[in-house]
C-alpha cells in the first residue's frame, strides 16, 4: 500500500518512536491522526505537522476512548488505513524483591496499556479498515504493533514489561489470519534500544550496559529508523504476519 492519501492511526505519537513513524508518514503524503494521552505535546505536534493530522486525547486501554478518537479520525478524514500502535509504559520490578513479590497492580496496568491497548486500537481499527475499498490484491489496510527484544530476552525486573510484549508478538500471526478475509496485514516490530524520552529517563548505568550489548553500530537507535521500517512495511504488501526485530543484533543479558 502506498502511504501517499492514505490515512494512518499512530497511538503514542506525541512522542519517541510513534512521532518519528509520524513526521515520515506526512513527509510520505499521508495524513495522521495521533492518540495520545499527553495532550500538550500531541495539540502541539499535529499543529506542526499541519492540516494532514490531528491529535486525539486518547487512553488506548480504554474502549470509550478510542471509539471516541476513532470517530474523529473518520469525520475528519472519512477512512482509515494504516493503525500503529506505538503507545507503550515501561516498568522496572522483580517478581520477589526487596520490598516483597511484585506489585500485582503494576502487573496488571503494564498489560493493560501495552497489550489490551494494543489490541484495543488494533481492533475497533479493522472494523473501519474493512469498509475501505479494496486496493491491489484487495488491500483494504495495515496495522503495525511495537513489541520489544524484551519479548524474547527480558532482562531482571521486566517481567511485566516482557509478558506484555511476548503478548504483543503471540497475538501478531493469529490476528493476520483473522484479518486476512478483510484485507487487512498485521506485522509487528520488535525495536531495541532507541533514543527516545522513554530511554532517555534511565540513567547511564542502564544505557551503558544496553549499548554495550548492542553489536552494531553501537549505539542507541534513532527512533527515524524504527519509522523507515513503518514505512516499509505498509509499503511492502508480503510482509505479514511477522515480528521484525530492529535491534543492531543485540541480545540482552539477565542485567
Ligand atoms: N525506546 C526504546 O528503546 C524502546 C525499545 C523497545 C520497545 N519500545 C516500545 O516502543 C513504544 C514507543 O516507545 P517510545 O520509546 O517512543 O516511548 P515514549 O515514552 O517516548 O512514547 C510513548 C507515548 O505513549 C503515550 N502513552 C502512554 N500510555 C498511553 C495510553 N494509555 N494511551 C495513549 N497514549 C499513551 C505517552 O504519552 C507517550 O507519548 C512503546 O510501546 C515501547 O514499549 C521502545
Amino acid at each position: 500500500m502506498e502511504l501517499s492519501n492514505k490515512v494512518a492511526i499512530i497511538t503514542g505519537g506525541a512522542s519517541g518512536l510513534g512521532l518519528a513513524t509520524a513526521e515520515a508518514y506526512v513527509s510520505r503524503g499521508a495524513r495522521v491522526a495521533i492518540f495520545d494521552l499527553n495532550a500538550e505535546q500531541g495539540e502541539a505536534v499535529a499543529a506542526r505537522l499541519g492540516a494532514g493530522a490531528l491529535f486525539a486525547r486518547v487512553n488506548v486501554a480504554d474502549e470509550a476512548s478510542v471509539q471516541a478518537g476513532i470517530a474523529q479520525v473518520m469525520a475528519k478524514f472519512g477512512a482509515i488505513h494504516i493503525a500503529v500502535n506505538c503507545a507503550g509504559i515501561g516498568s522496572a520490578m522483580r517478581t520477589v524483591g526487596k520490598n516483597g513479590p511484585h506489585s500485582l497492580e503494576v502487573f496488571s496496568k503494564v498489560i493493560t496499556v501495552n497489550l489490551v491497548g494494543t489490541f484495543n486500537v488494533a481492533r475497533l481499527a479493522a472494523a473501519e479498515m474493512q469498509k475501505n475499498e479494496g486496493l491491489g490484491d484487495n488491500e483494504r489496510g495495515v496495522i503495525i504493533n511495537t513489541a520489544s527484544v524484551a519479548a524474547f530476552d527480558g532482562q531482571i525486573g521486566q517481567v511485566a514489561y516482557s509478558a506484555s510484549k511476548g503478548a504483543v508478538v503471540g497475538m501478531t500471526l493469529p490476528m493476520a489470519r483473522d484479518l486476512a478475509a478483510i484485507g487487512v496485514r498485521v506485522n509487528t516490530i520488535a525495536p531495541g534500544i532507541f533514543n527516545t524520552p522513554l530511554m532517555n529517563a534511565a540513567p547511564d548505568t542502564v544505557k551503558m550496559p544496553l549499548i554495550e550489548m548492542t553489536q552494531f553500530p553501537k549505539r542507541l537507535g534513532h527512533p527515524d529508523e524504527y519509522a523507515k521500517l513503518a514505512v516499509h512495511i505498509v509499503e511492502n504488501s508480503f510482509l505479514n504476519g511477522e515480528t521484525i526485530r530492529i535491534d543492531g543484533a543485540i541480545r540482552m543479558a539477565p542485567k
